[in-house]
């Protein structure tokens, strides 16, 4: 693929992850892309890079436009791999360039690559004169890492954000008015929840640093550019950094002979009779990082676990232990679970999500098989909960 024009003289000349399936636990069944970007000026310019595995194929869409020898400026936005990785390549070429990153972004690229590469560390309000247009940067600290910044270009309008309002999506597509539109918001949002939802304060931060700035493209490092849905994205990065929720309930669950499950059931209709929407998530079905795109706007989070040798099952160890270090905020919590001699599961899943700031509402144990009466009686007790 070629290089692709996205405003007179500036060009995506990214990398596209075609297989990429996942991206440090997060499952990402359409794979992914690093979008870098080349501005033809009096300096030129590149915004980021790729992953090292892509750097030949980003090099060629420069050398397309240019000879990289040519290249005057870099701008790292971010440190993380996925799109410096392709930095040592590139330097090969241009070991004169001079690298622009915020003063993290600097300490962070000398603790990966230890090279001797000629750095000038800049700050919130720094402006980059590169020729007819001049580079704006921001620092948006832990939006994804303590080194992020944006870039932005007032005179063609365009936000370089980097890690924030991308999607893991690989397509030959680059704009929004390209590609459908709900899949594009769906795989942002699995995005944001399964990366950025830690650093949601930042996020409301940032977006008050970007508030009257005049955006007309924000070209992100992943995914589908934005330039028909520019609004859109940032009601949705407002919404969701708000920690809003509706009225839904996931139950999440694992089980081993059915009765785990059907106390999942039997949770999952009382959250019916009240008008909810719900989702029955078994873990043995459902990747964890899809079942964090549903809890980002659901008021109450239901887990469901038999004892394992006195412990909860692995699987619900490994959803607790991804859900609680992505930390959802102002989340209710219900435990539950059948057990045969000793329901130790019960008090370790209340415990780490208590310890995490959950509101666990009520625990709620069976021994072996329930009865269709313990499981009314089940429904019944939350469903008085949801009603107190
Ligand atoms: Fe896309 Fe935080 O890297």
């Amino acid at each position: 693929m070629n290089p692709i024009q996205i405003k007179e003289g500036i060009y995506w000349v990214g990398g596209i992850d075609w297989n990429l399936r996942n991206f440090h636990g997060y499952l990402t069944q359409r794979g992914s892309s690093y979008n870098a970007y080349l501005i033809i000026d009096e300096k030129i310019t590149l915004i980021d890079a790729v992953k090292a595995h892509l750097a030949p194929e980003m090099i060629k869409r420069i050398s397309a436009i240019i000879d990289p020898s040519k290249i005057d400026n870099i701008v790292v936005n971010h440190v993380e791999m996925d799109h410096s990785g392709a930095l040592p390549e590139l330097m090969k070429l241009t070991p004169n360039a001079t690298i622009y990153t915020s003063p993290k972004g600097e300490i962070g690229l000398r603790e990966h690559y230890h090279a001797d590469w000629s750095f000038r560390p800049v700050e919130s309000g720094t402006m980059l004169n590169i020729g007819r247009r001049n580079l704006h940067f921001v620092l948006t600290p832990m939006v994804h890492w303590p080194d992020n910044m944006v870039a932005y270009l007032p005179e063609e309008k365009i936000l370089f954000s980097n890690d924030a309002f991308g999607q893991h999506l690989a397509s030959s597509e680059r704009f929004d008015d390209e590609y459908p539109l709900d899949i594009i918001m769906l795989e942002a949002r699995k995005y944001y929840a399964n990366i950025v939802l830690p650093y949601s304060k930042q996020v409301q931060k940032a977006l008050v640093g970007l508030q009257g700035l005049d955006i007309e493209i924000i070209a992100n490092s992943h995914g589908i550019i934005w330039r028909k849905h520019v609004s859109d994205i940032l009601a949705a990065y407002q919404s969701w950094a708000s920690n809003e929720t509706r009225k839904k309930a996931l139950v999440v669950y694992d089980t081993m002979w059915h009765s785990t499950e059907r106390m999942a059931l039997a949770v999952q209709e009382a959250f019916n009779k009240h008008g909810y929407v719900t989702s029955l998530l078994s873990l043995q079905t459902n990747h964890i990082s899809d079942i964090m795109t549903e809890v980002i706007d659901s008021e109450y989070i239901c887990t469901g676990s038999p004892t394992l040798n006195g412990r909860m099952l692995p699987t619900m160890s490994a959803f607790l232990t991804y859900l609680t270090g992505l930390a959802p905020k102002d989340r209710k919590a219900i435990v539950f679970g059948s057990y045969g001699w000793g329901p130790k599961q019960i008090e370790e899943m209340a415990g780490m999500l208590n310890s995490s700031g959950f509101e666990v509402v009520t625990t709620e144990k069976l021994k072996y098989v329930p009865t269709e009466d313990q499981l009314e009686e089940l429904t019944q007790r939350i469903s008085d909960l949801i009603s107190s």
